[in-house]
């Protein structure tokens, strides 16, 4: 019997959970101060959704999406993101009419993209992001940038490089993939990029073999519109100002379609390859796409929390705390175990955390545990002192050993505590 997890999945479990859980409360209270409000959406969705937005010939749709059938043979996707899902959700309860404009939200859970697992790129993972809907101002656009630099530079991360691009629409983007396609017609392309140039050049730029020989390519800048080129020197002029610093890269194409202005992603540089953490950009036309009545401009990000664990680990970075417990208790004897069953009911409900020994160990097994599991007190119960109605409490910092009666434990410990 096959008992291993598929490939590209993790277990995730003691110290690797605590991280995650540790990172989402401070992705989620970060959020929070922004004013964006989380939203939750099903993990399956009808697979057209994906293939009208993302685009029948990204990667994402074309080769890495997990299908499902149900039982009227319906084909649905496990999703592979966060942005399409979350649009959906609001032309559907039609969150416009009922909250402030713009919507401003955010989500945490997991995506699943049929990749070739390797460091960093797993097949289910996890997401957390933002989408701002329903208003155009570069303003926000900034806001969304400076919300994704925070959060890295909050949770200490060193090494981070924000990169910017912007991808023109309609006849100036026309134009400019005549160029471009006329540029690598000249040039001597991978397998895959030869497909790639026909049917969607501007993703040969960000081929991973030939990327060099793209320095000289025609540059996505010098075709922007007057308005486009006006409203990109104004939102960097701001991050200027902010003290967010950027690079530009025409090279940064992003993999998925639906972007229609300011791109940007953050990636952190290792001596051999560089990591994306963060991705996203402008899509104003989204909504449109799905629902022609409606045009709300949107903005996010999605960064990825199994590549910022990995980072995390790579730069000594810890955000949970130590487990600890405030006592264990030590059983003398059969009689004593008993008793430690209600000792410990009463103890957890005050809000103190505690644990016995539940193998029948030796005493010297007992303090073992104690000192693996990191606990502040031993509660020794012995037939003697339960004769007495007291117990021992032995402080593990200082060593000091006292007798305390039933009805005190509760108090005892709470002072020992502050
Ligand atoms: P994306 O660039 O495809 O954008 O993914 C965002 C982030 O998810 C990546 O930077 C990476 O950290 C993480 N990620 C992607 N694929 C994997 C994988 N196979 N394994 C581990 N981590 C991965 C989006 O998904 C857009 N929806 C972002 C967005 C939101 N644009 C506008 N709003």
């Amino acid at each position: 019997m096959n008992i291993q997890k598929p490939r590209g999945t993790e277990d995730i479990y003691y110290e690797k959970t605590r991280e995650l859980s540790a990172l989402e409360l401070m992705l989620r209270s970060i959020a929070m101060q922004y004013n964006y409000h989380e939203i939750r959406t099903p993990i399956f969705e009808a697979k057209d959704l994906f293939v009208r937005s993302v685009g029948a010939e990204t990667d994402i749709v074309s080769k890495e999406m997990f299908y499902l059938l149900d039982k009227k043979e319906r084909e649905f996707v496990l999703r592979p993101e966060g942005t399409v899902p979350v649009i959906r959700s609001i032309i559907e309860d039609k969150l416009y009419g009922k909250y402030e404009l713009p919507l401003k939200l955010f989500y945490i859970g997991n995506m699943f993209r049929y990749e070739r697992p390797q460091h960093g790129r797993l097949r289910q993972f996890n997401q957390f992001g933002v989408e701002v809907v329903g208003a155009k101002n570069y303003l926000l656009d900034v806001e969304v940038i400076l919300l994704g630099y925070t959060l890295l530079k909050t949770i200490g991360l060193n090494y981070l490089t924000l990169k910017l691009n912007y991808l023109t629409v309609g006849a100036a983007r026309t134009k400019y993939l005549v160029v471009l396609t006329a540029f690598f017609q000249q040039q001597e392309l991978c397998a895959d990029c030869k497909i790639r140039v026909k049917k969607n050049p501007l993703r040969v730029l960000d081929c991973k073999i030939d990327q060099n020989k793209f320095d000289i390519a025609p540059k996505i800048y010098d075709y922007l519109t007057e308005e486009e080129n006006n409203e990109f020197k104004a939102l960097q002029s701001l991050l200027t100002k902010l003290e967010v610093p950027f690079v530009l890269d025409y090279k940064l194409v992003r993999g998925l379609d639906y972007y229609t202005g300011v791109v940007f992603e953050i990636v952190i540089d290792k001596q051999e390859r560089e990591l994306t953490l963060l991705g996203g950009g402008k899509y104003d036309q989204l909504v449109h796409t799905f629902e022609p009545s409606l045009d709300y401009p949107a903005v996010g990000f999605a960064l990825g929390l199994e590549r910022l664990l990995l980072t995390l680990s790579e730069q000594n970075i810890t955000l949970a705390d130590e487990p600890y417990l405030d006592a264990y208790l030590i059983c003398l004897s059969d009689h004593a175990r008993h008793f430690a069953v209600s000792l410990l009911l009463m103890l957890r409900a005050s809000g103190l955390r505690v644990d016995c020994d539940y193998l029948a160990r030796s005493v010297k097994a007992q303090f073992k545990s104690l000192e693996r599991l990191k606990a502040k007190h031993a509660i020794i119960i012995g037939d003697e002192e339960l004769k007495k109605n007291v117990i021992k409490i032995k402080n593990q910092k200082t060593g000091k050993e006292q007798e305390v009666k039933f009805k005190k434990i509760i108090a005892f410990l709470n002072k020992e505590n502050k």
